[in-house]
């Protein structure tokens, strides 16, 4: 028998002011885009922002729908964008935020289980990891340096081969 570990490192920030300029102006866009959410059931707006290989930017934000299940997470809605519109480019840095029914947010979120799961193939097609920048809209900030650090033993395509 053999014991195995894992074990990740993240920088926590205690607010914008501390991040580079680029960080925070990410962190700004993914704050701001939190009002293009369309959250009417579960009235949690999420905003996302990232910087591609090529010097764009895309955002996205979630979009629910009457049938729940077919709503969609920012995270998603900006992976898909950016790989619509820029396809095989990488995304170097993903920022998340996001606004409570109350219209606050002081602690980061970290994306759901499907985005970790979209996120990875993303890193995986385009060979280069994913920056996670995470932060409300005031508060903490982490920032994740590869975004598959929060999906060990992911399924990957390599499993259906
Ligand atoms: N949501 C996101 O957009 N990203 C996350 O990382 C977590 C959850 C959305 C999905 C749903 O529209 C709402 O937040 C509440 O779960």
């Amino acid at each position: 028998m053999e014991k195995k570990e894992f074990a990740f490192s993240y920088e926590v920030y205690d607010s914008s002011e501390e991040l580079s300029p680029e960080d925070a102006e990410l962190l700004y866009m993914a704050r701001a885009v939190t009002s293009n959410a369309y959250a009417p059931y579960s009235h949690f707006r999420v905003g996302a922002a990232a910087k591609l290989s090529n010097g764009q930017f895309v955002t996205g934000t979630n979009q629910e729908n009457a049938s729940y299940p077919a709503g969609i997470c920012a995270e998603r809605v900006l992976l898909s964008t950016a790989s619509s519109l820029y396809p095989g480019i990488a995304v170097e840095t993903l920022a998340i935020s996001y606004l409570n029914e109350q219209g606050s947010s002081s602690q980061p979120i970290s994306p759901c289980g499907i985005c970790r799961q979209s996120l990875q193939e993303l890193e995986q097609r385009t060979s280069r990891h994913i920056r996670l920048l995470l932060g409300g809209q005031t508060g903490k900030i982490f920032i994740i340096p590869k975004a598959d650090l929060l999906l060990p033993f992911a399924f990957t395509s390599e499993e259906l081969q």
